[in-house]
């Protein structure tokens, strides 16, 4: 057809319309859905390294160095029959005694033993009785019998140790 005749069939009016650009549209498709497979990547790996580092928030054995001190605490008989006493442990180290406590707990798990540091800036927790839950003086974290974290600012549990009961004596791993 040349240029200067106007179309007058259907067939010469397509023929004188500009093709789409398809590859241009080709081109944003396969960037949008580049982003899109970057993005849900991301957000996997982000899920990941969350999930690994409640992990290791839930283990207070896991941190530093890895190692662990076996520390006496008492008599077994010394552990709380129900609600929560706090209990001193201590260790020599090179010739210096390191000290610390733990809060042992009558929890529907039975008897465990939690950090009493709040996970969000270190206060000492409380035990409420009435309440049967640990709360923080500082900023009203709250805590389950368990340890978990249930409203405030805290962003975990409490830290938890092994209990280990020998001849009527517990004992406590801390991390060494
Ligand atoms: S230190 Fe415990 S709530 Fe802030």
């Amino acid at each position: 057809m040349l240029p200067w005749v106007f179309p007058r069939t259907d067939e010469e009016r397509a023929e004188s319309m500009p093709s789409p650009p398809t590859r241009e549209k080709d081109s944003a498709d396969s960037r949008r859905s580049f982003l899109k497979r970057a993005i849900n990547g991301l957000a996997v790996l982000a899920g990941i390294l969350l999930g690994a580092a409640a992990l290791l928030s839930l283990s207070p054995r896991r941190r530093g160095s890895g190692r662990e001190e076996i520390v006496l605490l008492g008599d077994e008989d010394d552990a709380p029959r129900r609600g929560a006493r706090e209990m001193l442990w201590s260790y020599e180290k090179n010739g210096r005694t390191v000290t610390g406590r733990v809060i042992l707990v009558q929890s529907p798990e039975g008897l465990i033993a939690l950090s009493p540091s709040c996970t969000h800036l270190g206060c000492f927790v409380v035990w409420r009785e009435e309440e049967k839950e640990f709360t923080c003086p500082c900023h009203g974290g709250r805590y389950d019998s368990t340890g978990r974290n249930i409203s405030g600012p805290p962003p975990a549990p409490l830290g938890r140790f092994d209990i280990e009961k020998r001849e009527g004596k517990l004992y406590v791993r801390v991390p060494a």
